[in-house]
């Protein structure tokens, strides 16, 4: 074969395993963010709600927590378990826009004020058991604050669209707070650490605003 081939070859071959190993890291693996401790001594108005499925909307979910010293709440949906079919089962139901069995898909809201809830982009939007969960409470008078980890879009529009199912139940969605951490190849790919430091500055940032 001719050396321009082979190198050709080489190239797609190369490609083949780049790309495999980029979403086996990327949506197979799991960051680890240890474990959030509260003071319990302590009340507060504010929750914090989070669905995530590799860890990186987690650490961005205890960062707030911390910060506010709150409860946390994590949304769990076995049908997008971290292996083959979890990841399928995920990418199908977002695009499609169904969903699956949530738990809790009920939680008593009544002693908090400001709730952030939080998710994955998964095809341009929250992913699917954010929906559920939201579509399943009640949020009557709750300012509502929506967080998010991504690589490198969501849609404004399906945000609005999330923003008007929590006005359908009563609440008022007031901010959308997000963490963009780069696209698919791991080296450029921002891990749970950067997620943290960002958390951090973004609470910084807007804080006043949701506390007024
Ligand atoms: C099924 C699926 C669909 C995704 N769709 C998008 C997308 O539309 N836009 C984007 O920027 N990232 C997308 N991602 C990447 C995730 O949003 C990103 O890795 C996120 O930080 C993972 O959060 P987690 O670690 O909390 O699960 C998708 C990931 C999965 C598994």
């Amino acid at each position: 074969m001719k050396k321009s081939i082979w190198i050709v070859v080489i190239i797609i071959v190369a490609g083949i395993i780049t790309g495999g190993l980029s979403v086996f890291i990327k949506d197979f693996s799991h960051f680890d963010s240890g474990e959030y401790i509260r003071d319990e001594s302590k009340v507060t108005n504010v929750l914090v709600l989070c669905y995530s499925r590799n860890g990186n909307t987690e650490a961005m979910a205890k960062e707030i927590a911390k910060q506010y010293n709150t409860e946390l709440q994590f949304i769990e949906a076995d049908a997008y378990s971290r292996d083959r079919e979890g990841w399928r089962n995920a990418g199908r139901d977002a695009d499609a826009h169904t969903e699956s069995p949530i738990e809790p898909m009920v939680y008593d809201m009544k002693d908090y004020d400001l709730v952030f809830i939080g998710s994955p982009i998964w095809w341009y939007r929250p992913a699917p058991p954010l929906w559920t969960f939201v579509k399943n409470n009640d949020f009557t008078d709750k300012k509502v604050v929506l967080f998010s980890t991504f690589n490198s879009r969501f849609k404004q529009e399906d945000i609005d669209e999330f923003s008007n199912l929590i006005s359908s139940k009563g609440g008022t969605m007031v901010d959308h707070i997000y963490i963009k951490r780069g696209r698919a190849i791991p080296v450029f790919q921002r891990n749970g650490n950067y997620v943290i430091k960002k958390t951090k500055r973004l609470l910084e940032e807007n804080e006043e605003k949701w506390n007024n």
